[in-house]
Order: structure tokens, then sequence, then C-alpha cells
């Protein structure tokens, strides 16, 4: 009891942590990405300064100027952004850790997805994280970088196929999970393989007066502008979790590369909006169509699993009974959901019912109809890893229960 108390709060706390130091990142990337779009570069600047900004915050006006490559003398105090970067990944690797590997059983392996033990599936989730990096890298270091295009075209496709790698090897929950894992793995490395390392050569190379070859620079413009179209895929990922319509959809792995062009074209429209003032309605057209596709396949439901039918199979269902409770319907949550979100859980290590969801009595199911509904009715994110054997029929009772009640109202 005391211990599942204490874990509790060591995973809240993590939690608290890596949202703190993720809006951090975020947000000085944003502030930095905006800023260097945004610097006037026309009027008469002083001598090395590539542009400046007047900005006013807080109760006063900053004026901040850019060097191109660095000013005639190197200040004493240099201000360095990284450990935003590197305590996000941390903590989120820790969450990881905490959640999808302590609890492998309800939310990474998924036994009718693959039959994998849960040793095997953390060693594919490191693996995975570990060898992307070097692939990526690989990737960007090789001819193929020279040509930004074809090299974010070749990334796409490399995130197509871990989509449906990830959808296929794990629960939809840590499939999109690992998604946006993956993908901050990559720009976290980027800033403490590439970005960081690369600054410091010039840095040297400036204190010993040197004049630093700019290829460095190059290089590291170039993953930070991959940094910069990542971010939003990555907090759909990790949002995403909550949304089961997105993870346990049948075309999860079709939804999720989607994500990747939803959110860099909303990036894309910032960016101009931000270098040159212009607002490309076309983005705004493209980000709506990707997010209509997105609603449009995680809607789609297999044809063999037909509900007219069902409500034929299941006979003595009142269909029609809207205000009182179909005992079928009673009787599946009772059976497959009520040990985990009961006032008092059954299932071992529940203390509280998860989320403070409880699905007990009649009234509990009517007033959460809508959520059993969502979660396991039109998609199969609960009961988590189906850890409690719901049966496709049940499922599709829950459906034609709900769309029922819909119906009447
Ligand atoms: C083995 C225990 C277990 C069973 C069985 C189970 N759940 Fe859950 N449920 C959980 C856990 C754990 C969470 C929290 C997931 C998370 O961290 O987001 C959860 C979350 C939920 C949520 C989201 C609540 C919120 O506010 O975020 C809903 C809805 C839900 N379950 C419905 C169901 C339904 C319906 C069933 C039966 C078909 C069911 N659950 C069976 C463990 C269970």
């Amino acid at each position: 009891m005391i211990s599942v108390i204490i874990m509790d709060w060591i995973e809240f706390a993590v939690r608290w942590l890596h949202g703190i130091t993720a809006i951090a990142w975020i947000g000085t990337s944003f502030y930095f990405i905006a800023l260097d779009l945004g610097l006037k570069k026309n009027q008469a600047l002083p001598n090395g300064v590539t542009g400046e900004e007047w900005q006013v915050h807080g109760g006063g006006f900053y004026h901040i100027q850019k060097y191109g490559i660095a000013p005639a003398n190197l200040p004493k105090d240099l201000i360095w952004f990284k450990w935003e970067s590197y305590a996000t990944w941390l903590s989120g690797f820790a969450l990881l850790a905490i959640v999808y590997y302590g609890g492998a059983d309800l939310y990474l392996v998924d036994h009718e997805i693959a039959e994998i033990t849960n040793n095997i599936a953390i060693a594919i989730s490191i693996g995975s994280l570990g060898l992307g990096w070097v692939l990526y890298n690989l990737l960007c270091k090789s001819k193929l970088g020279n040509n930004s295009t074809l090299l974010l075209l070749i990334l796409f496709c490399f995130l197509f196929f871990l989509s449906w790698f990830y959808t296929s090897i794990f629960s939809g929950r840590a499939a999109f999970l690992h998604l946006g894992a993956f993908t901050a793995t990559i720009m976290t490395a980027n800033v403490f393989f590439i970005i960081i390392p690369n600054q410091k050569i010039v840095v040297t190379d400036l204190k010993e007066g040197k004049v630093p070859d700019p290829i460095y620079g190059v290089i590291a413009k170039q993953r930070s502008t991959h940094n910069n179209y990542l971010t939003l895929p990555v907090i759909f990922f990790m949002l995403s979790n909550h949304y089961p319509l997105a993870f346990a959809a049948e075309l999860n792995w079709a939804i999720a590369p989607l994500v990747f062009l939803l959110g860099v074209s909303i990036r894309h429209f910032f960016n101009t909006y931000h270098s040159q003032g212009r607002k490309l309605y076309w983005t705004c057209a493209l980000s709506l169509l990707f997010f209509l596709i997105i609603i449009g396949l995680s809607a789609f439901r297999s044809p063999n699993l037909d509900l007219a039918k069902t409500k034929q199979d299941i006979p003595n269902i009142e269909f029609d009974n809207v205000a009182g409770l179909p005992e079928e319907v009673f009787d599946v949550v009772s059976a497959r959901c009520s040990m985990c979100h009961s006032r008092e859980p059954l299932w071992d290590g529940f203390i509280h019912p998860p989320k403070g969801f409880i699905i007990e009595n009649e009234y509990d199911i009517i007033k959460q109809a809508k959520q059993i509904y969502i979660h396991s009715g039109i998609s199969r994110s609960m009961p988590p890893n189906n850890i409690s054997y719901m049966e496709d029929t049940e499922r599709l009772m829950i459906q034609a229960w709900f769309e029922n009640i819909e119906k009447e109202n």
C-alpha cells in the first residue's frame, strides 16, 4: 500500500518535471526561431552584426543583435541553451521507464497485436530509440544530406515505416508514444551530438584567434531546422495518449504519418509568417485537410464487424430501452471493466480507480456511456491490452447500445 502511494507520487513528480522542462525547451526554441526569422537586416548595423530586433516585454525594452559568425571580442559570460533539451529527454525517458517498462503488461505489450514478452518489448523500445538516431545521423551525414528536400522525403518514408513497425509490435498507445519518443530522441541528440559540439568548436577557434569554418554553422542549422519542424508532431504524440480515437483506431498506422505532415505544415505557416510577415493560407487549408483525413481514418471500421448483424445475433437485448440499462451491457462492463474501475478496485496494485473513472453500478454506467463507447466500443483502448479478454461482439454491443441512445436523443 505505502509503496503504491510512493510510486504514484514519484510518477507524478517525474511527469511534472517532464512538463516543465518540455515547456522550457520548446519555449526557448520557439522564441529563438521567431527571433531569428524576424531579425531586421536592412538598416545600418554595427560591424559583424547581421540583424537586429527591438522587443518589449515585462516592463522593459530589449535590443537584440545577432552576429553572423561571432563578435570581434567574445564576451566572458555566454549563456548556453542546452539543459532544457537534455532535461526533457532525461525526464521523458524516466517516465517511459516508469509507465511503459514498469507497467509493460498494461501499457506496452498487447498480445492481440504481437506475442512478445515484456523484456523483449522493452529491448525493442530502447534499441529502436538508439538505432533510430544512428540511422538518421548517418543519413544526414551522407551525400543525401546535401539535398534537404530529398533528405526530408526519405526521412518521411522512414517515419512511415516506423509508424507501421511500432503499431504492429506495441499496443496502440505505446506505439504513438514511441513515435513521439523516437522523434524527441533525434531532436535532443541533434542538440547533444551536433549543435552544441559544433558551437563549441567555433567558440574555441575564436578564443584561439582562428577563423572558424562556416561548415559547422551550416550543419548545426540543418539539424536545428529539423528540430523546428518536428516539435509539433512530438507534442501531438505525447498528448495522444489520452485520445483512443487516435492511437487505438484500426488505421492508427496510417494516422501517425499524417500527424507528421500536419505538424510540419502548421509549423511552416508560422515560420513564413515570422520571416516574411506573409500568411500562407494554403498551409492552413492543407493542415485542415490533413486533420480531416485523420478524423476520417479514425472512424474507419473493418466491414466484417457489422453492427446491424450484431443486433440480430445478440437477442433479447433491449436496444430500444434508452432510460434503463440493458442487462447485457451491465454484465459486460461488470465483467470486463469494474475490477479496475470501481470505488475499491480488486485489481492488484490499484488503491483508487484509475483516473478516478468509476463504472460500477448502473448509474455510473449510464453517466459514463460516452467514455465507455469511445474507449471500449469504437476503439480498443480499454481494457488495457485487453487484459480482461473483452470479446469483439461485446465491443459491438457497447457500440450498438450507445449509438442507440444517441439516436433517441
Ligand atoms: C486492468 C485494469 C483496467 C480494466 C480492466 C479497465 N481499465 Fe480503464 N483504465 C485503466 C487504467 C490504468 C487507466 C488509466 C490510463 C492512463 O493512464 O491514461 C484507465 C483509463 C480509462 C479511461 C480514461 C479515463 C480518463 O479520464 O482518462 C476510461 C474511459 C476507461 N479506462 C474505461 C474502461 C472501460 C470501459 C473498461 C472496460 C471495457 C475498462 N476501462 C477496463 C485500467 C483498466
